[in-house]
């Protein structure tokens, strides 16, 4: 199964993915959490791309391309992935056309802007897992802590209110117009377009997006 999650920053694809992944034993590919690790390694890439990110703004089509290119070669991915993140623009979907990648089913989940302003506030961070909380909505067992390392969560520097508002006009303006290039592409081949509310609780999204899936 070869799935992408599409949605606004904040709509809840990071926690969709381990359900997903978990149910079909597929690995989790998040763009942006393979550009954080690369900001914490200290590498060329992550130097570049810290800037860009703190700011929310993309990092270019060439770079993104490389990179899930590299990561989709390796054996875990065989029987499929789920990317997060991924396409963010036309020409990274087209990239994925022109390498003959073929995808399975689009999640879209949708959810307001304003909820996301809200919610971005709260959300807290496994750093080395990019697991995410959110301090009223899915708190950890332990306030401040990771429930699986018992590590410190952090705030990311990208979820201040003011860089969520530029964020989320960089969303309405390079990527959701891959809604309609797949809801386009989705009548022309068996490509499965889902789309649910992202603003039911975690666990009915889930739900929601499963039976999508199993259509
Ligand atoms: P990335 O890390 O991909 O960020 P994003 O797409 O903006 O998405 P988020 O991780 O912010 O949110 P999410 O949808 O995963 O929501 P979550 O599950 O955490 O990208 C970061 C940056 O990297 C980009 O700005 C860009 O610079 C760069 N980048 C990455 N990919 C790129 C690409 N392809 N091309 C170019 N540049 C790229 O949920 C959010 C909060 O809400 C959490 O606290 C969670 O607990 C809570 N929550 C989740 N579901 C619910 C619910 N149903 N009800 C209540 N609360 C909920």
């Amino acid at each position: 199964m070869k799935v992408i999650l599409l949605g606004p920053p904040g709509a809840g694809k990071g926690t969709q993915a381990e359900s997903i992944c978990k149910t079909y034993k597929i690995p989790h590919i998040s763009t942006g959490n393979m550009l954080r690790e690369a900001v914490d390694a200290g590498t060329k890439l992550g130097l570049e791309a810290k800037s860009l990110m703190d700011a929310g703004i993309l990092v270019s089509d060439e770079v993104i391309v490389g990179l899930v290119e590299e990561r989709i070669a390796s054996p875990d991915c065989l029987e499929g992935f789920l990317f997060d993140g991924f396409p963010r623009t036309i020409p990274q979907a087209e990239a994925l056309i022109k390498r003959h990648i073929k995808i399975d089913a689009v999640v879209e989940i949708d959810v307001p802007d304003q909820e996301i302003i809200d919610r971005m506030a709260g959300r807290r961070m496994h750093p080395a897992s990019g697991r995410n909380y959110h301090v009223i909505y899915n708190p950890p067992k332990e306030e401040g802590k990771d429930d699986i390392t018992g590590e410190e969560l952090i705030l990311r520097e990208d979820d201040k209110p003011e860089t969520v508002k530029d964020r989320l006009n960089v969303y309405a303006e390079q990527t959701s117009p891959l809604i309609e290039f797949y809801s386009v592409l989705s009548n022309e081949s068996n490509l499965n377009y889902i789309k649910v509310s992202g603003t039911e609780s975690p666990e009915d999204v889930t739900q929601q997006i499963l039976n999508g899936l199993e259509t």
